[in-house]
């Protein structure tokens, strides 16, 4: 009997989670200056310094430092040469992110699993190892060069890992100043008009999505800038992928095509970072020179009414600029940085979340017009 209710849960979670994913693992960027960014990271964001590879550890093709705050793991990157793939990334993206890797049962089983499933390969599975033991890392292609890497550290190979992170780094450890950010709760993919529903369909059918929510241009449209969305999720909603495309504005560029023109492509647009006390995170976070988009006041004025009963006090959000949504479970509060670099491509979201599973539906239209404000700015509107 009890073999029975294993066997049928076993299939279950089989169907819904065919890839063996567990959870985001890290996320890489390829930068053009890894020292420098990593500061910014550092000072401004608040994480610290954990792991370094580099020339003084061996590595001479790429130099690579390991971010951490609470569960959140970013590597920053930056390629040696010019032959390094990573610099024709740079070259044609500017910074941005390379690889949103996953934490998987076993990287053998995601990888072919995957591929069988039509994902293109981008690494097969190989070992990697330093003399803390080794991984298995294997990796697939999604949205213009960004890739997934699948990392397994105990499988049926035995595989075992007790070095920091993984293998080829050292332990460094610069400490920096927490802003209280815990986990990315959802990746956002910018992707060319026409390719949203390819995309939601390679995570159906490939990792096993499902379809949590859907916006149309209709929820995300002011004069110019419209987009459409669709929520990717996985089975145990740990992993959210939103895939936006851009929408014909009633005149001028969407803010979807602005980031695929400067970002020479699809890629990841925003990381949303989850936070328990947004008013001091946020706080910190602008106390560090971090850039937010700041709506108008009278978005302030309009909110009790659209929100009912929050625990806080509105004049504190305004102050900070935090934005404020409600579903049938609860409210979320919400707020979006300016672009991190020079191309207005990859910004951050702070987010916390009171019950609400939502992604702030209820702020696009004063956002947007934020947004317009800043692509007018830009030239780009
Ligand atoms: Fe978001």
């Amino acid at each position: 009997m009890i073999t029975e209710t294993q066997t049928a849960i076993n299939t279950e979670t089989a169907v819904k989670n065919p890839l063996g994913l567990k959870k985001i693992h890290h996320v890489e960027f390829y930068v053009g200056n890894a020292k420098q960014a990593e500061f910014y990271y550092r000072k401004a964001f608040g994480f610290s310094r954990v792991g370094y590879m580099g020339l003084e550890t061996g590595n001479r093709e790429v130099t690579s430092y390991l971010l951490k705050q609470s569960n959140i793991n970013f590597i920053l990157s930056t390629p040696m040469s010019p032959e390094h793939p990573g610099s024709e990334h740079i070259k044609q993206h500017g910074d941005g992110v390379h690889d949103i890797a996953f934490l998987v049962e076993d990287a053998d089983h995601a990888f072919h699993e995957a591929v069988r499933r039509g994902a293109t390969p981008v690494e097969e599975p190989h070992d990697h190892g330093d003399e803390h033991g080794m991984v298995r890392h294997a990796s697939i292609a999604t949205y213009g060069d960004t890739i997934h890497s699948f990392l397994s550290y105990n499988n049926n190979n035995g595989h075992n890992y007790n070095g920091v992170f993984l293998p080829g780094f050292v332990e460094q450890r610069v400490e920096g100043d927490p802003t209280g950010i815990m986990l990315v709760d959802h990746i956002v993919g910018n992707v060319e008009l026409g390719q949203m529903t390819k995309w939601c369909d390679f995570y159906r059918d490939v990792m096993g999505f499902f379809r949590y929510i859907t916006f149309d241009d209709q929820d995300i449209s002011t004069e110019y800038s419209a987009l459409m969305s669709i929520v990717m999720s996985d089975g145990g909603h740990n992993i959210k992928f939103p895939i936006n495309e851009p929408a014909p504005g009633k005149a001028g560029k969407s803010q979807i095509q602005e980031y695929i023109d400067f970002y020479r492509g699809p890629g990841a647009q925003h990381v949303a970072l989850l936070c328990r006390d947004i008013r001091s995170t946020v706080a910190k976070l602008q106390a560090n020179g971090v850039e937010f988009l700041r709506v108008p006041d009278t978005y302030y004025d309009e909110l009790p009414s659209r929100v009912g009963e929050i625990d806080e006090d509105i004049e504190s959000l305004k102050k900070l600029g935090i934005l404020v949504d409600r579903d049938e479970e609860g409210y979320l509060l919400q707020i979006f940085t300016k672009p991190v670099e020079d191309r207005p491509t990859v910004f951050y979201e702070i987010l916390q979340r009171k019950g609400c599973k939502g992604f702030g539906k209820g702020n696009f239209k004063a956002l947007f017009v934020s947004i317009e404000e800043e692509q007018r700015r830009r030239g780009n509107l």
